[in-house]
């Protein structure tokens, strides 16, 4: 057995859970004290670990087999949106099209392992996705336009190009997850989507977008609500999400004094999603 291993700041723990949330073999270990976590991933094959090693650097070494069972590694399962969409972590072109072949009324979404947050996973991203669904439904063919504040992978952007969205906005702080979505805008064939990378707090549009998402985390969302409300044309959408639970209520209140009323919220595990409309 081989085990894949790295040292990662802290704040990237969630993404890690994530981007391994389908492999038994996988570790996030916090090291107390220190704002660091260790991630190992258990492989059967060194040729595993060694993949593993090319896209994210760490170590491999061999370590003595124990329950071989236990540390299988699985490919994470695609994650199904309603009738509409698939997200899977394959970039082969051949696995897409099978997938396609299998699920002929949904579009097929692309988002290979990187460092970027949203492979429709984690409860956040997959919520936001399902309410996606459903607005663009409520559009009944009619043309609408999307703001993504927090892309990070670009999934919510590309998920709704392929709903029909017609003009997308997607922005995010973090240069690598504006080089990771640009790629995966380009994988996933979808046309425009325009990606920048922008601090959501300090960022200014001089427009309006019939459904903005914001899959970001309480204390930005609570902040960056007056511009959200902006950002929204009279009668669209709001999607936030990334909300803890305990936070939930400060949160949307925040929102509602921005100006935003919010008439679903899903609680998935300890995150909180919410959709609202601005009149
Ligand atoms: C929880 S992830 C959401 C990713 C993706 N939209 C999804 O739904 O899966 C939050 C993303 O927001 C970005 N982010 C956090 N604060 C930000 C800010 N102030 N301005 C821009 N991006 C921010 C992070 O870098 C991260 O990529």
């Amino acid at each position: 057995m081989f085990v894949w291993s790295r040292l990662s700041s802290s704040q990237w723990t969630d993404s890690w859970g994530e981007r391994f949330s389908g492999h038994s073999g996988a570790v996030i270990t916090l090291i107390p004290g220190r704002k660091t976590v260790r991630v190992e991933v258990y492989c059967a094959e060194k040729k595993e670990a060694l993949a593993i090693q090319q896209q994210f650097g760490g170590t491999v070494r061999s370590v003595r087999a124990r329950n071989w069972a236990v540390h299988r590694v699985a490919v994470p399962p695609p994650v199904v949106v309603r009738d509409a969409l698939l997200v899977c972590s394959d970039s082969d072109k051949k696995k897409r099209a099978s997938l396609a072949k299998l699920h002929p009324r949904r579009s097929v979404i692309s988002i290979p392992p990187d460092m970027a947050f949203g492979t429709g996973h984690h409860a956040t991203t997959a919520s936001v996705l399902r309410l996606l669904v459903d607005f663009s439904k409520s559009r009944k063919g009619k043309a609408w336009t999307l703001c993504d504040l927090g892309t990070g992978s670009g999934v919510l952007a590309i998920a709704a190009a392929k709903l029909g969205a017609t003009d997308i906005f997607g922005c995010d702080f973090d240069p690598h997850a504006v080089r990771v979505a640009l790629h995966n805008v380009r994988r996933n064939r979808v046309r425009d989507v325009r990606i920048e990378e922008a601090d959501v707090l300090h960022w200014k549009s001089g427009r309006r977008y019939d459904c903005v998402a914001a899959n970001l985390f309480s204390d930005v969302l609570i902040a960056a609500f007056p511009k959200i409300a902006r950002l929204t044309k009279p009668g669209g959408t709001v999607l936030v999400s990334g909300i803890l639970k305990s936070q939930a209520a400060e949160c949307l209140r925040a929102g509602e004094e921005a100006g935003l009323k919010f008439d679903t919220i899903i609680t998935r595990g300890k995150w909180v999603t919410a959709r609202g409309g601005r009149e």
